[in-house]
């Protein structure tokens, strides 16, 4: 599908863009593309990945199920999360869109989040896209990812190193490094990734919705072209002119 649009981020603000997927692999620039967006448009950013890592952080019945799985680079069940989405949707921030990042991840969550949003009225199908990286470049950034634990930044070592080393440019605090980019968890995520979510591109395809951007070009030039694909399909669902 193709993009034609963008637009100033004063008038963004207006447009109802509705529900927003980001599908790609670990280590894709989701995480980093998802915060922009959410800028961008003034709407959530609900990363499943995030709120599992605070729940294992704050040591909840949810973060205790998880943590295993998360570790040893695997995803965890389907209802656990989907559970975890339903909460998030509830909240009157979510009503003029959102964007998803990490979920959905399989077929049966893509499914049940399609139904879900039927059951709640909504009429706008998500727009869905997917940032390609090729397997040698996703290595890289994952082993060279840190980030800030204070304000969610993101840097990697060898491709947006922050101006002193291991310290957040925005706030001072040291970086840290995800417990699952370590080598041997990240072959086993893109392992997971090649089976269980690259049936959802075929699945988004197949129901005309997948839009692809080129995510080996700079995080300028991949925001570009994602606020385009998001803007020609407010175009074409009529609610941006
Ligand atoms: P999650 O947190 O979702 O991790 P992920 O999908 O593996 O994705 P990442 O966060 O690793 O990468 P990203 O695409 O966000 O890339 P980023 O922007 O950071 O999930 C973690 C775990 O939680 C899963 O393994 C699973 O166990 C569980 N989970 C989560 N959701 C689930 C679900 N729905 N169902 C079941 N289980 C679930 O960028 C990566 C690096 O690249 C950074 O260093 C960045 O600076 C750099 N970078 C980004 N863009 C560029 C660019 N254009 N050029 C150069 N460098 C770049």
């Amino acid at each position: 599908m193709q993009a034609s649009t963008a637009t100033d981020m004063a008038t963004a603000k207006n447009i109802n863009v509705g529900p927003i997927i980001l599908l790609g692999a670990p280590g894709a620039g989701k995480g980093t593309q998802a915060k922009l967006v959410a800028r961008q448009y003034g709407i959530p950013h609900i990363s499943t990945g995030d709120i599992l890592r605070e729940n294992v952080a704050r040591d909840t019945d949810l973060g205790r199920m998880a943590k295993a799985v998360m570790e040893r680079g695997d995803l965890v069940s389907d209802d656990l999360v989907n559970g975890m989405v339903a909460e998030r949707l509830k909240q009157p921030d979510c009503d003029r869109g959102f964007i998803l990042d990490g979920f959905p991840r399989t077929v049966v969550q893509a499914e049940w989040l399609d139904a879900e949003l039927t059951a709640r009225g909504n009429t706008r199908r998500p727009v869905v896209i997917s940032v390609d990286v090729s397997y040698n470049q996703l290595l890289q950034r994952l082993t060279g990812r840190r980030s800030c634990p204070v304000d969610g930044k993101i840097y990697n070592i060898y491709l947006q190193p922050p101006t002193n080393q291991n310290i957040c440019d925005v706030c001072g605090s040291p970086l840290v490094q995800r417990n699952d980019d370590k080598e041997e968890v990240i072959s086993e995520r893109l392992k997971s990734n090649e089976r269980r979510t690259m049936p959802l591109e075929e699945y988004y395809q197949k129901h005309g919705r997948l839009y692809r951007v080129n995510g080996e070009l700079s995080v300028e030039q991949v925001t570009a072209d994602i606020f385009r694909a998001i803007e020609s399909a407010a175009v074409a669902a009529g609610t941006h002119d």
